[in-house]
């Protein structure tokens, strides 16, 4: 595997694989690797000639209250993991090498960016759609994996894609969980025992509509209102949102006659988690 730290050395790496007209594929990530993000590399590692992962705790997508400077960092253990699933090439930059002189160029996409998780992370969303534009100049991917653990991030990113004709194709791979149903997620680190199981309610809620979805209710209100049911189980964990949208527009929807996406977010103590599920009709 090589590890490039500088753009430069990578658009090397990725120009010279492009002129064996090899296919590429590229995985974002913030490191702190879990089965998440390594079953995101396999798929890549299926479909592509070369893969190229990306670990950079992007600044930009970071409120000024949250958890940028406790992020879990692991470097030396994502990158064995990275060798062992064979991927060729690791971007791993530094702030100053990705933002040099501070950043006054942005990728907006206006309206879903201020959706679900953009409502409650003024910001994020931007960060999120610049520094995927740059690593997609950098890398220029034939396909780039995305998890639909982050529904929101997804359609974001798929709209920025289409509108801005980047020549990427989107693929999106289904939510990795633990034994018992949680989601995993490099911020489950942060939960203590009891949080940890407390956390898992969020599963537990979307089981739930799920379940009533599957018995033919159809009406987003009365299965949101049997979610948060479930969710005053523990008075601990506090909603942020919980929603059924459409999942390219995230714009809620009263009635589910196509397919929807359920989106919870909730704070479990201080670690803000999300977890989503697709109905299908
Ligand atoms: P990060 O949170 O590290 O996630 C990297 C990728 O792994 C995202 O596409 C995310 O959806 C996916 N992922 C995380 N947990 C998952 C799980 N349990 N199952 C399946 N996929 C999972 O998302 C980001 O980083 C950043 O916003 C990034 C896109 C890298 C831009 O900075």
């Amino acid at each position: 595997m090589q590890v490039c730290a500088t753009i430069s050395e990578t658009r090397t790496v990725c120009r010279a694989a492009r002129g064996d007209r090899k296919r590429i594929g590229v995985v974002p990530t913030m490191g702190a690797l879990h089965e998440g993000h390594l079953s995101l590399v396999r798929a890549a590692r299926a479909q592509c000639d070369v893969v190229a992962v990306s670990i950079f705790v992007n600044p930009t997508q970071f409120g000024p209250a949250e958890d940028l400077s406790k992020y879990p960092r692991q470097f030396e253990r994502d990158c064995r993991l990275l060798e062992k699933e064979g991927v060729e090439i690791l971007f791993a930059p530094a702030v100053e090498e990705m933002y040099p002189q501070g950043q006054v160029t942005w990728v907006v996409v206006d309206g879903l960016s201020e959706k679900l998780d953009g409502r409650t992370r003024p910001g994020h969303f931007r960060g999120v759609t610049t520094v995927v534009a740059k690593l997609f100049n950098i890398v220029t991917p034939d396909a780039a994996y995305f998890g639909q653990k982050d529904a929101a991030q997804l359609a974001v990113i798929r709209r920025m894609v289409h509108e801005l004709n980047f020549g990427v194709e989107i693929v999106a791979c289904p939510i990795v969980r633990e034994a018992d149903g949680l989601a995993m997620s490099s911020r489950n680190a942060y939960l203590n025992p009891d949080e940890r199981n407390r956390a898992l309610v969020l599963h537990n809620s979307l089981r739930r509509v799920e379940q009533e979805f599957g018995e033919g209710e159809r009406d987003a209100k009365v299965l949101i209102s049997s979610a948060k049911e479930i969710l005053a189980r523990e008075p601990q964990v506090r909603v942020d949102y919980y929603e059924i949208v459409d999942q390219d527009t995230l714009d809620p929807v009263e009635r589910i006659s196509q397919r929807a996406l359920v989106a919870v977010a909730a704070y479990v103590g201080t670690t803000r988690l999300i977890d989503n599920v697709l109905l299908n009709v």
